[in-house]
C-alpha cells in the first residue's frame, strides 16, 4: 500500500467466554458460502490506491466497509484524513479511515485489529491467469486481488467477531475475578486464548494447524539445487536486523517468505 493511512480499525473491547470451538466451528462452516460471497463483493471493487482513476472506487470500498461494520452493530466511524498531493500538484482525497467499536466497557481490556481494504495494480497483462477483479475458484482455491493481500483477512476479522457476536460467546466473568479467591473454579478466558494459541504453533516454529503442511508442495530436488545459489547471506542478514539467531541456520530455508497474492 503506498497510502499512509490504515482504512480499517476494529477496536473489539471484550473479554473471552469459555471456548466453545464446535458451536463455533458449526457456525462458521454453515456460514462460509457467504463469507466468500462478501469476499467476491469486495474483489470486485478495483480498489486500486495507486491509480488516481480508481479513486473513487477507493472512496466506495472504504463505505462498503463501514456498512458491514454498521450492520455488524458496530459503532462506526468514516475519519477524513485529508488530502494527498499528486507530483504534479493536483491534490485528491485520500480514503477515509473507517473505525468501529464493539462494546463500551471501560472495565475491559480492548483488542485492536487493523488492516487495509485498498489494493496493489493488477492487470491480465501482468500475468494473471484469470480476472484480477472476479473472484475465481480454481480447486478450492480463490484467485483474486485482494483475496490474501489484505481484504480476505479483514474479512475474516469481521466474521469471527461477527460468529462470536452471533454466538453471544463474547463476554467473561461479570466481575474480575481474583485468583486468591476463584482460582481453579472457573474457566478463565486468559488460560483459554494460551491453550488455543499452543495448538497453532511450536517453540521451533512448526505449524501445528492439522493439514497445513500435507497442503504444502514439498521442495522439490530441483528447487533445493536452484535456491543453494541464491545470494543470501546469513550473518550479513543477521546484522543487518540486529538479531542473533533465526529460525533456520541455513539460507535455503531462512530467507523471508514473500507474500504471495
Ligand atoms: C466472473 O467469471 C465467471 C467465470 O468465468 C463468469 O461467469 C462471470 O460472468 C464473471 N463475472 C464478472 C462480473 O465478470
Amino acid at each position: 500500500m503506498n497510502l499512509p493511512a490504515l482504512p480499517c480499525v476494529l477496536l473489539l473491547i471484550t473479554t473471552v467466554h469459555a471456548f466453545q470451538y464446535t458451536e463455533l466451528a458449526k457456525y462458521i462452516d454453515s456460514h462460509q458460502e457467504e463469507y466468500v460471497e462478501a469476499l467476491r463483493d469486495w474483489v470486485a471493487i478495483e480498489s486500486d490506491s495507486s491509480n488516481v482513476l480508481k479513486r473513487p472506487e477507493l472512496h466506495r470500498m472504504m463505505e462498503v466497509v463501514a456498512e458491514k461494520l454498521r450492520l455488524m452493530g458496530g459503532a462506526v466511524e468514516l475519519v477524513d484524513i485529508g488530502e494527498q498531493q499528486l507530483p504534479n500538484g493536483q491534490k485528491l482525497a485520500l480514503p477515509k479511515v473507517v473505525t468501529a467499536v464493539f462494546g463500551s466497557d471501560p472495565a475491559k481490556h480492548t483488542v485492536c485489529v487493523y488492516g487495509h481494504a485498498d489494493v496493489q495494480p493488477a492487470k491480465l497483462e501482468d500475468g494473471w491467469a484469470t480476472d484480477p477483479y472476479n473472484l475465481t475458484d480454481i480447486n478450492g482455491n480463490l484467485y483474486g486481488r485482494g483475496a490474501s493481500d489484505n481484504k480476505a483477512p479483514v474479512l475474516a476479522w469481521m466474521h469471527a467477531v461477527g460468529a462470536y457476536r452471533a454466538l453471544g460467546m463474547v463476554k467473561g466473568p461479570k466481575q474480575d475475578l481474583h485468583s486468591g479467591v476463584y482460582g481453579g473454579t472457573v474457566i478463565e478466558p486468559m488460560t483459554d486464548l494460551i491453550g488455543i494459541l499452543d495448538t497453532l504453533i511450536s517453540p521451533g516454529g512448526k505449524i501445528l494447524v492439522p493439514g497445513i503442511r500435507e497442503a504444502v508442495a514439498p521442495l522439490s530436488d530441483e528447487e533445493w539445487r536452484m535456491y543453494q545459489d541464491i545470494q543470501f547471506d546469513l550473518d550479513n542478514y543477521k546484522d543487518k536486523i540486529g538479531v542473533s539467531q533465526l529460525m533456520y541456520a541455513n539460507k535455503v530455508r531462512a530467507p523471508p517468505r514473500k507474500r504471495a497474492e
